[in-house]
C-alpha cells in the first residue's frame, strides 16, 4: 500500500491534502493516513500551527473553516514527514523549493514518485529550471506535475473544477496520480507533456498581473480579453522556445486556457496587481502582498522577473512585450498604464516565434517563404513599443536600470 506525503501546507497545499485524504480512505492501494509537512508557525494566540491543525483538523491560518479529513496528520519535521512516503506531493511557494530539496537529499525512500503542484521556475546561471526538474535532479526521483484552473478556496468548497497531470513517459504513474486526486468535483486528465503543463501553470501568473493592472485602471472587459489573448500567445511562444516538444493541445487543457481565464478573473495575482495599479504604482508589491494576502505568497511578480532574465539573456525581450512590460511595471520602472502601449512591429515577432517553434518541433528548417508569408497572415492586435523606447519616452528613472538579478531564498525548517 502506497503512503502519501504532502510537502507544503498553504492554501493549495491544504486543499490538496483534503482531496487526497478523501481518496486514500476509499482506495485499497493507498494507506489511509496522509502526512502533511507544515512550515511551523506560531499563531497570534501563541499556539503552534501544527498542533492546532491536528487538534481541530483545520488549517486555521491558510484554509480556515474547512475540515481536512481526520486522516491528515500535520508534521513540522520535514525529514520525518517524508521518510516512509512512496508518493510525494510538492506544493510550497516555488521560492522555497530549492531550500526544501537541499534538506531532503538522501532522505527520500528509494523508488518514490513525486508530483509538483508548484507554479514557478528557478533561473540559474545555466538557464531556467522548471520546479519539477529541480525536484527530479536534486532528489533523483521521477516528478510529474498537476496544474489547472484551480483557485484553492473554490475546490475547498467542493465546487466543480478540472485539472491536468503532466507526465513524461510513465503513463501508469500518471494514472495513479489521477486516481489519487480525482473526486466527483475535481476531474483530472493526464497528458504526456510535463514541460507544457508546468509552463502553462507558471506563465499564466504573469498574465494575471497584467489583468490586475487592467482592472485597477478600469480599462474594461475588452482590454482584459486582449491582454489574455496576447498573454496566451506569449505563453505558447516562450514555452516552445524553451521546449520545442511542448504540444499545442496542452494549451487547451485545464492547465492552459482555463487556468489563464480563472487566474485573470479571480486569484491573488490579479487582486494584488489591481491594488498596485489603483495606487498608481506608489505602494510596492511587497507591502500590498503582506496587507492583502496575510502570509500567502504572490507568484506572478517573481515569475515575471525570472522570465525577464531569461528573455534578456537570450535577446528575446522585444518578442515578448507583455511579459517584459509586466516585469518593468512591477519593478516601478514603467507606470501601470504602460500595459497597453501601442507600436507596430511586435505581434509579428510572436507569430514568428510560434512558427519557428512549430518548425523546430517537426524538425523543419525556417524557410524564407514562410518567414515572409506569415507576415501577411497576422491579425491586427495590440502591439508594444520596445522597453527602451517606453522608458525613454517617459524619462522615468525610478528603480535599477537593467541589472535585474535573481534573489535567493532560504528555507527555515520548523
Ligand atoms: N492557492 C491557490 O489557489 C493555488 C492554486 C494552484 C496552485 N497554487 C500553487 O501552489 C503553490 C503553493 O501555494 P499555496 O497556496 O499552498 O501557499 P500559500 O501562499 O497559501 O502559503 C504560503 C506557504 O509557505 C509557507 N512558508 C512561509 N515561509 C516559508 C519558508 N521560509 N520555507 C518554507 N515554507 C514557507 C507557509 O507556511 C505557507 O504554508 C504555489 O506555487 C502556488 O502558485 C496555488
Amino acid at each position: 500500500m502506497s503512503k502519501v506525503t504532502v510537502v507544503g501546507s498553504g492554501n493549495w497545499g491544504s486543499v490538496a491534502a483534503k482531496l487526497i485524504a478523501s481518496n486514500t480512505l476509499k482506495l485499497k492501494n493507498f494507506n489511509d493516513e496522509v502526512r502533511m509537512w507544515v512550515f511551523e508557525e506560531t499563531l497570534p494566540g501563541g499556539e503552534k500551527l501544527t498542533e492546532v491543525i491536528n487538534q481541530t483538523n483545520e488549517n486555521v491560518k491558510y484554509l480556515p473553516g474547512i475540515k481536512l479529513g481526520k486522516n491528515v496528520i500535520a508534521d513540522p519535521n520535514l525529514e520525518n514527514a517524508v521518510k516512509d512516503a512512496d508518493m510525494l506531493v510538492f506544493v510550497s511557494p516555488h521560492q522555497f523549493m530549492e531550500g526544501i530539496c537541499k534538506l531532503l537529499i538522501g532522505k527520500i525512500k528509494a523508488g518514490a514518485e513525486g508530483i509538483s503542484l508548484i507554479k514557478g521556475m528557478e533561473v540559474k546561471k545555466e538557464g531556467p529550471c522548471m520546479i519539477s526538474t529541480l525536484i527530479s535532479n536534486q532528489l533523483e526521483i521521477n516528478c510529474s506535475v498537476l496544474m489547472g484552473a484551480n483557485i484553492a478556496n473554490e475546490i475547498a468548497m467542493e465546487k466543480f473544477s478540472e485539472a491536468t497531470v503532466g507526465y513524461s513517459q510513465h503513463k501508469e504513474v500518471a494514472e495513479r496520480w489521477v486516481q489519487l486526486f480525482t473526486t466527483p468535483y475535481f476531474i483530472v486528465t493526464a497528458v504526456d507533456d510535463v514541460e507544457g503543463v508546468e509552463l502553462c501553470g507558471t506563465l499564466k501568473n504573469i498574465v494575471a498581473i497584467a489583468a490586475g493592472f487592467v482592472d485597477g485602471l478600469e480599462m474594461g472587459n475588452n482590454t482584459k480579453a486582449a491582454i489574455m489573448r496576447l498573454g496566451l500567445k506569449e505563453m505558447m511562444a516562450f514555452s516552445k522556445l524553451l521546449f520545442p516538444s511542448v504540444k499545442d493541445s496542452t494549451f487547451f487543457e485545464s492547465c492552459g486556457v482555463a487556468d489563464l481565464i480563472t487566474t485573470c478573473m479571480g486569484g491573488r495575482n490579479r487582486k494584488v496587481a489591481e491594488a498596485y495599479a489603483t495606487n498608481g504604482g506608489k505602494r510596492s508589491f511587497e507591502e500590498l502582498e503582506e496587507e492583502l494576502l496575510k502570509g500567502q505568497k504572490l507568484q506572478g511578480v517573481l515569475t515575471a522577473k525570472e522570465v525577464y532574465e531569461v528573455l534578456s539573456h537570450h535577446g528575446w525581450l522585444e518578442m515578448f512585450p507583455l511579459f517584459s512590460s509586466v516585469n518593468l511595471i512591477s519593478q516601478g520602472r514603467l507606470p501601470p498604464s504602460a500595459i497597453v502601449e501601442h507600436s507596430d512591429n511586435k505581434s509579428s515577432m510572436i507569430h514568428n516565434v510560434l512558427w519557428h517553434g512549430l518548425l523546430h518541433a517537426f524538425n523543419l528548417p525556417l524557410l524564407p517563404f514562410i518567414r515572409h508569408s506569415h507576415v501577411s497572415m497576422r491579425a491586427p492586435s495590440i502591439r508594444y513599443r520596445s522597453v527602451q523606447e517606453l522608458e525613454a519616452s517617459r524619462g522615468r528613472t525610478r528603480g535599477p536600470k537593467l541589472a535585474i538579478t535573481h534573489s535567493s531564498y532560504s528555507v527555515v525548517q520548523g
